[in-house]
């Protein structure tokens, strides 16, 4: 069955199509976007247009593999963002990523996007624990975690690597347990 797109608020979380691949691309491309991110710029339509092929081979959050969903707002079908979530092998932790374009931040679309993930992981695709990670010193993403009720859990040192070059990543986790127990206080 095809995955059913998650409504918020202001967002409508959905599948990507080939046709959002050149917005995709634009976003990937921005250089300070992808300053702690795993690809160098610039990000080729091409290129986006094979992940979102691999990403349509699933219907949803599959293990072993990242689905990627391309976040729009309702006022007016604008593209803001994407999330992306990747699910473990056995299913019972997913860990999740989002990216904005620099026009649609300070916005709380980001934060508003991953509530919406995370309750669909939990609710529906039932996993005990989703994580996060991210280069330390990524403040912006860390803040999104926090207003989400993330823990940080520890920095893992000289663990990521973009070709050549390595840095640290700090590990935020959320247990499904406190979600479900602190979601109504977090206020989203
Ligand atoms: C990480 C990233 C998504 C965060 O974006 P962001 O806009 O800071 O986060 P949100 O969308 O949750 O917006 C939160 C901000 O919107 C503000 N805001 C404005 N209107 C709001 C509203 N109606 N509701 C909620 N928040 C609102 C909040 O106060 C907050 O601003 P503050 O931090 O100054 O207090 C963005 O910086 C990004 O795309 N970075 C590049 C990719 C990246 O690093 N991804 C993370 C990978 S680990």
């Amino acid at each position: 069955m095809a995955f059913a797109p998650l409504h918020t608020a202001r967002l409508v979380l959905r599948p990507f199509t080939e046709a959002d691949a050149e917005d995709f691309a634009a976003r990937r491309s921005d250089p300070e976007t992808a300053m702690y991110q795993a690809w160098r710029v610039p990000y080729s339509v091409e290129k986006a247009l094979e992940l979102i092929r691999e990403s349509a081979r699933h219907e949803g959050p599959m293990p072993g593999h990242w689905y990627q969903l391309d976040v729009q707002r309702l006022a007016d079908d604008r593209t803001v963002g994407d999330v992306a979530v990747y699910l473990h092998d056995h299913g019972h932790t997913a860990e999740i990523g989002y990216t904005l374009h620099t026009w649609a931040r300070r916005k709380g679309y980001a934060t508003e996007a991953a509530a919406a993930l995370i309750d669909h992981l939990v609710d529906v695709t039932g996993v005990h624990r989703i994580e996060a990670a991210t280069h330390p010193d990524n403040r912006r993403s860390i803040q999104v975690l926090e207003r989400l009720g993330f823990v940080a859990e520890g920095v893992k040192r000289e663990a990521f690597w973009v070709e050549d070059e390595v840095s640290d990543d700090a590990i935020f986790g959320l247990l499904a347990r406190d979600w479900t127990a602190n979601r109504a206080a977090l206020g989203l």
